[in-house]
């Protein structure tokens, strides 16, 4: 499909001009029947999209762009495990690493999840790993180092399911190369009371190795520590490793990106401190959005829904990004999981054969916690001159007993929801243009009913989907990261040029910042 030439493009970019003149939310959700068609119950999440600024219209038209994008077929593709990633010719097989853990198919259905023995085998053995060293109870703390993918997963899962880790180790996670963030954690560990987990599937980036170098010397420096009985290292280069040293070494399968990791041996810290039972809690939740997306109809699907939102936001709306806002501490870590999630992925600017796209894809995805948030750029969202979405989510009950807080979080919550939506003037007659809100500015608002490990497995899950969805449409490969390279290149440049100062063929800025941090 050549997307802005395609007939149902020019038909969007008509629906959007008249949505942007003519499409009042307040109006339309005067009209009963709006929140019925336009929110869906999906697998542990509620999903109201029906203050987004789009109608069922919209949506016809948008599904009929992701039909002429081959979205069933492609969806096909990536659940059965075909290749899905061309530039590095790989299939994405994180939906298999849920798949033993799927709800049972209606009789005579196979499950649309491709199971994969080999992807299967090593999370089993991660499992295995971390029941055994719970069981020894040797460990009280455990140091994860791991940055990108091999972090952000296990440390938002790790706070979202903190009520659950009681009794396992204390685990903490290292990613920045910026040594405070080590020396803090380190501050207090006993090296043989200490496990340390080094998660890298490349096994060369340069923050993890950095920081697994100083931690080795660490635990080197206690006589009594025999070093490799105290390390585990999960990568896709498992000769890197034991050339290392490393004697405990799980894989990690090329067919899993690191974005999409958490469910791999990866999870590694998540098991160490809730458990198996817990980790086996969280894939079932994830495999029932995986459910749920491979069945449901297109126009009742909840991942297709919110990526063609985004489509629809980015491409037609001309808006530069989301704004993510969880009303829940547990997520507090979403919105930087999400913007790697969905930046790495779609921030791209040519198609997956390599051709230049010719319309905006994914916008910036930004956001903190609420209420907090309420407190800094919410300003910003009710009356600034840019209007882009904001997605909250939020959970019905709480995981604590303290009286009036859930209530007033979630009043919170709707009530920014409604206030972006409605605008108004907040003391009548008084500064008018200061106090007026302007209103019809859309949100997404997604509710769990507890957070659970269930319910973020499907969260994460729905989100996993979401960005395949919006890639497909757009015609992107939303597993490659070619992006992140160039830097990568010039940093260990750099890094020689430190060591000799040598500023020979840089650019004036560079030379003088290079001169600067020397001490000129
Ligand atoms: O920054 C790019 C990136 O390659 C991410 O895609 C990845 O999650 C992260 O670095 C960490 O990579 P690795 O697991 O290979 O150390």
């Amino acid at each position: 499909m050549k997307r802005p030439d395609h007939p149902v493009w020019h038909q969007l970019q008509a629906h959007a001009q008249r949505c942007l003149q003519q499409l009042d939310l307040r109006q339309a959700l005067q009209a009963t029947g709006r929140f019925a068609r336009l929110s869906l119950q999906a697998p542990h999440v509620r999903l109201d999209c029906s203050k987004g600024l789009w109608d069922e219209a919209v949506l016809h038209d948008l599904l009929q762009l992701a039909q002429a994008a081959e979205l069933p077929q492609r969806r096909a593709a990536l659940l059965a495990g075909q290749m899905v990633n061309p530039t590095e010719g790989r299939p994405a097989l994180h939906a298999a690493l849920r798949a033993p853990f799927a709800p049972v198919a209606p009789h005579g259905l196979q499950h649309p999840v491709a199971r994969c023995p080999d992807v299967e085998a090593g999370m089993h053995t991660m499992l295995a790993l971390a029941e055994q060293l719970r069981t020894q109870g040797r460990f009280t703390d455990v140091l994860h180092l791991g940055i990108g993918g091999s972090s952000l997963g296990p440390e938002l899962a790790l706070q979202a399911l903190q009520p659950w880790c009681q009794g396992g180790p204390r685990v903490q996670v290292v990613s920045n190369m910026d040594g405070h963030d080590l020396h803090q954690a380190l501050q207090g560990l006993v090296p043989a009371r200490t496990l340390v987990v080094v998660a890298s599937k490349s096994w060369t980036t340069a923050e993890t190795q950095r920081n697994m170098a100083s931690v080795l010397a660490w635990l080197q420096a206690d006589p009594a520590v025999h070093w490799p009985d105290h390390c585990v290292a999960i990568t896709a280069r498992p000769a890197a490793a034991l050339q290392a040293g490393f004697v405990q070494v799980l894989p990690l399968p090329e067919g899993v990106g690191g974005r999409f990791s958490v469910w791999s041996a990866v999870g590694l810290p998540l098991a160490l401190a809730a458990g198996r039972a817990v980790f086996e809690r969280f894939l079932a939740g994830a495999a029932t959005m995986d459910a749920h997306f491979a069945q449901t109809p297109l126009a009742r699907n909840a991942p297709v829904w919110l990526g063609l939102l985004d489509v629809w936001y980015s491409s037609f709306l001309q808006w530069s990004g989301r704004c993510v806002v969880p009303y829940h501490h547990g997520l507090r870590r979403l919105p930087a999981y999400l913007q790697q999630l969905e930046m790495e992925s779609n921030g791209k600017q040519v198609h997956a054969d390599g051709s230049p796209v010719a319309h905006p894809t994914a916008g910036m995805v930004w956001g903190e916690p609420g209420s907090n948030a309420q407190h800094a750029f919410f300003q910003w969202l009710h009356q600034g001159t840019q209007r882009i979405p904001v997605d909250f989510i939020a959970a019905r009950k709480a995981a604590h007993a303290l009286p009036g807080h859930q209530d007033a979080l979630l009043a919170n919550a709707l009530a920014q929801a409604q206030a972006l939506m409605q605008g108004g003037q907040v003391q009548p007659g008084q500064l008018p243009g200061h106090q007026h809100f302007p209103g019809n500015r859309p949100s997404t608002f997604m509710l769990l009913d507890e957070l659970t490990p269930e319910s973020l497995g499907a969260l994460l899950a729905l989100h996993e989907h979401r960005v395949f969805v919006a890639g497909t449409v757009w015609g992107i490969n939303s597993f490659d990261q070619w992006g992140v390279e160039l830097g990568k290149n010039l940093a260990t440049d750099l890094l020689g040029r430190m060591a000799s100062g040598d500023a020979a063929g840089l650019d004036t800025s560079t030379a003088g910042l290079l001169g600067w941090c020397l001490g000129a």
